[in-house]
């Protein structure tokens, strides 16, 4: 198989890492090394998740063979850029689809980036405070790499990325490059430049839309205008209205909708 300790251990070095062939989770694994301390950068990587993790509690499926489930953790970020740690990893799995010269690629806020529409990878970050002080950041990602999604629904939302390159790729490799960008990415938390990039690469903004908003369970409607250096979405309603929204998921309207 593609993934072995001792390839992964060699392409990523000096980074330290943990392998499974299978886990519950490496966010949860992740978590546990943030708690018992850890090098900044140590990433968890697994073949397969058993109790894979989405976000707002959707489960993520990874089974063995066919995709990237890492978690790699970052240690006291400031607190007021967590949400730069999300674009930061969209950053980081657009320059890799680019590197494999995949076309149509766009990030979409606040944390998946598209292919053609269709997802292609999945970020969930999740903070680890100790008291009011964050001791650091678990960032998940899950990339479709060649997951079969032709017998069930999720054929028409989601992609990989041998389906959109015809050939076969090595997982060891892509993580290379995927750990690449996201630790270039990092490197400018809190610089203008983060966002500039985040933003160019979205497709939403000046469009209509509508958001779940988690924090207060309502939907709201209205033009996404901008994003600010929070990683907040700005949303201006009809009645001229602006909102802040830190989560949730978006739709976008397609013409006439
Ligand atoms: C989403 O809902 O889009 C986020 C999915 C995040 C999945 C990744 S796979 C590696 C890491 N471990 C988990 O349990 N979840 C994240």
């Amino acid at each position: 198989m593609d993934y072995t300790y001792e390839r992964l251990a060699l392409a990523l070095a000096p980074r330290p890492i943990e392998f499974y062939p299978t886990i519950t989770s490496t966010n949860d694994r992740a978590m546990q090394l943030l708690a018992d301390g850890v090098s900044n950068g140590s990433v968890v990587i697994a073949d397969e998740q058993t109790h894979g993790r989405g976000r707002l509690g959707r489960t993520w499926y990874t089974p063995p063979g066919v995709a990237l489930a890492l978690s790699v953790i970052i240690l006291q970020p400031p607190a007021a850029y967590l949400n730069q740690v999300n674009m930061a990893a969209s950053l980081a799995v657009y320059d890799l689809l680019i590197a494999l010269n995949i076309q149509q690629v766009v990030v979409k806020w606040s944390n998946d980036v598209l292919v053609n529409d269709r997802k292609i990878c999945g970020i969930l970050t999740e903070a680890y405070w100790d008291g009011d002080k964050l001791k650091g950041v678990v960032l998940g990602m899950g990339v479709n790499v060649r997951n079969e999604f032709s017998d069930v629904d999720l054929a028409s939302i989601a992609t990989t990325i041998e389906a959109e390159i015809q050939r076969e790729v090595d997982r060891v490799s892509l993580l290379a490059v995927l750990l690449f960008h996201l630790d270039k990415w990092l490197a400018l938390l809190g610089n203008p430049a983060i966002l500039d990039a985040y933003k160019a690469k979205m497709t939403m903004l000046g469009k209509p839309i509508t958001v779940f908003n988690r924090g207060s369970s309502e939907e709201i409607h209205g033009v996404a205008i901008d994003v600010d250096t929070e990683g907040a979405l700005i949303i201006e309603q009809d009645s001229g209205v602006q909102q802040r929204i830190f989560a949730g998921d978006v739709t976008l309207h397609k013409k006439g909708t």
